[in-house]
């Protein structure tokens, strides 16, 4: 699976762990230390940020996709020895995409190490291997990690870079040494899973355009998507009662959508959350008419 999973990557080696969740608290709790800074974008995934405090790392967290601010903070700790920048390829509650050409850049410039988390991108973008090769810019990048736990339907966290680096986690990364290895009924669906990808390369593709159609909509009706541009699609309702109040809406009628608060969005964020998933594409007429009706209601 290891070896399956570097190959899909294109990487040297690949490590893989229970989840995702794991697998980043391996990369920071290995890579990071005190020395360390983490340059951090402000919606990155919790198991980024708990990686982060159990490497005992400085978390310098930059605004949202902000490159100015993250120029910035990198200049003024340029002289630091030990710099990484963290972030996700999709963000999970948004739906949009790290500005990844300008973040390898700076890396580059300011000599930081690029982690990535592609969880919400692996099985979708850059055939299936993620955003970092969709847009080209996959070997420009230190450390790939992602999860067998969406868009692969299955279970457990991957982390793919040089064999250094793999060799180095599978000697010191806790949450790998001290938890028992997945099942082999889990391996086998992630095998599965991979092959599938690997021989249909073009359904992330056949996705994003359903999710593009259904953004339009969404938007057409007159609802906030945000700055989605991929199968995550949130829908804005901004104060929590009305959030909840789409969800037993949905519910009602046989879809489940999840309503989004605060803390996990910001306030006045409150939202429902689409992940669009392909075996639902059939449904796609119904679930427009759902929301068409939602709007009617008032909702
Ligand atoms: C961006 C991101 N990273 C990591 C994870 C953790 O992955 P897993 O669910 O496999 O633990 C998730 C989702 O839960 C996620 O959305």
């Amino acid at each position: 699976m290891e070896q399956k999973t570097a190959d899909f990557k294109n990487r040297e080696k690949a490590l893989v762990f229970n989840s995702g969740y794991a697998a980043n608290l391996a990369v920071y709790s290995s890579l990071a230390s005190r020395d360390t800074l983490v340059f951090s974008d402000k919606l990155n995934h919790a198991s980024i940020i708990d990686g982060i405090k159990l490497s005992g790392a400085k978390q310098i967290r930059y605004k949202h996709n902000d490159m100015a601010d993250l120029e910035s903070l990198l200049e003024k700790h340029k002289d630091a020895k030990e710099k990484i920048i963290a972030t996700d390829t999709i963000f999970s509650m948004d739906g949009d995409t790290c500005p990844l050409s300008k973040i390898v850049a700076l890396a580059e410039k300011y000599s930081a190490m690029t982690i990535l988390d592609e969880a919400h991108a692996t099985g979708v973008f850059g055939r299936g291997r993620g955003f970092a090769h969709e847009v080209g810019l996959s070997e420009r990048v230190d450390v790939h990690m992602g999860t067998f736990s969406k868009a692969l339907g299955s279970f457990g966290g991957y982390v793919a870079a040089d064999e250094i680096i793999i060799d180095y986690l599978r000697n010191k990364a806790r949450s790998f040494i001290y938890s028992t290895s997945l099942p082999p009924a889990v391996v086998g669906a992630s095998l599965a899973s991979l092959d599938y990808v690997m021989k249909k390369p073009e359904i992330g593709g056949r996705l994003l355009d359903a999710a593009e159609d259904l953004r339009r909509y969404l938007q057409a009706l007159g609802y906030d998507t945000g700055d989605s541009t991929t199968q995550i699609i949130p829908v804005i309702l901004g104060d929590n009662k009305r959030a909840l109040t789409a969800k037993k809406f949905m519910i009602e009628r046989g879809l489940y959508l999840a309503a989004i608060r605060p803390p996990t969005v910001p306030n006045n964020t409150a939202r429902l959350r689409l992940t669009l998933r392909l075996d639902v594409l059939d449904e796609m007429e119904r679930i427009k008419a759902e929301f068409k009706a939602m709007r009617e209601s008032g909702i």
